[in-house]
């Protein structure tokens, strides 16, 4: 039942890398008016989800309630604002007594956290593993815990699992009523983790890194169901917002548009970070591609497949539910290089119209392809046969 939650990756805004603990509800006020004036909510970004930091403790009824100070008007009133604009929320808990910044959480209160989290209005939990024991029995008990929960809330509440990857939670994830679960630690604002220059904040994983990490993980994912590479870094830019340094020096817009790229050919869930009340014209193009969008919301959810990974290259193909296929070319050198290859070491027999989704340049039946690919950068393609 739960399955049918979600059975296209979550689209939306998470706020953990910019505003970390620092969130308030007028910030998810001004969130939610920016993503509906520049459009984001109309094209399938409709979840603002607010991560750690809301938490106030419990009341003498043990209900938790929101910091009255960050959160003044309550979140029932932020749900019902953010409802009114088209737009679902999320929240988040923990399965210990603390969250991983130190809030309150959830461990033995989760029919009652559940039912406050589905009198509010909130469509979509977030549910961590700070201060909880390593082994996987108890991460599947506590999950199912709180999945079971949900269940009986009496909402819709989409549920994702923050273990971070270490108890393999794509191969119990579905089991124990999860519709997402995150396959690695925190992705920073960076390209790859190998790239950290000394004395710069460790921590975190960059893009590469989680692409890697999610390109082995294809079976588990499906509608309902999807493995979670985390946050889409894209426009950050190395900026800190009120959260802080949460390390990561930023990339270039090539990296950015390749990690749209990797994650919708992956089927990833798309949470925007970046402070999408100022966004440049470049990350607006990056994040509003309808094609790019369309692959990664395609109702099929099958996640690419990484078909080669040699010579710094990477080449993924998604099958499409029309019977056609999304076609990504990495180059992860750090020059720019051709590459040429032909559809049928992709195992595709025939030729194919190919429509590059980033330059919107078509090409006729097509069965051998060559591109020059610029460091870091991914070609992705619509194959078409008609
Ligand atoms: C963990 C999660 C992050 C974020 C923080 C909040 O690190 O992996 O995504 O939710 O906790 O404290």
């Amino acid at each position: 039942q739960r399955s049918k939650l979600a059975p296209t990756p979550p689209m939306g805004y998470m706020t953990w890398n910019y505003y970390a603990d620092k969130i308030t509800e007028q910030d998810v006020r001004t969130i939610a008016d920016a993503m509906v004036a520049n459009g984001l909510v109309q094209i399938g970004y409709d979840y603002i989800f607010i991560d750690d930091g809301w938490q106030g403790g419990r009341d003498n009824r043990n209900n938790i309630i929101p910091d009255p100070k960050k959160f003044p008007s309550g979140i029932k009133a932020l749900a019902d604002y953010v409802h009114s604009k088209g737009i679902k929320l999320g929240i988040y808990s923990d399965a210990a007594p603390l969250t991983c910044a130190g809030y309150t959480a959830s461990l033995h209160f989760e029919e009652q956290d559940a039912k406050t989290f589905a009198s509010w209005g909130i469509d979509y939990l977030k549910y961590d593993y700070c201060g909880a024991p390593p082994d996987k029995e108890t991460a599947m008990k506590r999950y199912k815990k709180m999945a079971d929960a949900l269940s009986n809330s009496g909402r819709d509440i989409v549920f994702g699992i923050c273990e971070w990857g270490g108890r393999q939670p794509w191969t119990w994830g579905a089991e124990v009523g999860g519709n997402l679960w995150r396959i690695d630690g925190d992705i920073r604002d960076k390209w790859s983790a190998d790239f950290d220059a000394p004395g710069t904040p460790k921590g975190g994983i960059g893009i590469l890194d989680a692409v890697n990490r999610n390109a082995d993980l294809v079976q588990y994912a499906g509608p309902g169901k999807w493995n979670d590479p985390d946050m889409l870094v894209v426009g950050l830019y190395g900026r800190k917002g009120p959260s802080g340094d949460l390390g990561g020096v930023g990339c270039n817009d090539i990296e950015y548009q390749s990690q749209m790229s990797l994650w919708c050919l992956q089927a990833a869930p798309l949470m925007i970070t970046c402070d999408v009340a100022h966004m440049n014209e470049a990350t607006k193009r990056i994040l509003t591609n309808k094609e790019i969008l369309a692959i990664d919301q395609d109702p099929l959810g099958k996640q690419a497949e990484r078909k080669i990974n040699k010579d710094g290259w990477q080449v993924y193909l998604k099958p499409l539910s029309d019977g056609n296929y999304a076609l990504g070319i990495l180059n992860t050198d750090s020059t720019s290089r051709k590459y040429n290859i032909s559809l049928e070491q992709l195992g595709l027999s025939g030729k194919y119209n190919t429509l590059n989704v980033w330059t919107g340049e078509t090409k006729k039946k097509q069965s051998k392809l060559s591109y020059e690919v610029k460091p870091h950068a991914t070609i992705v393609l619509k194959l078409n046969q008609q």
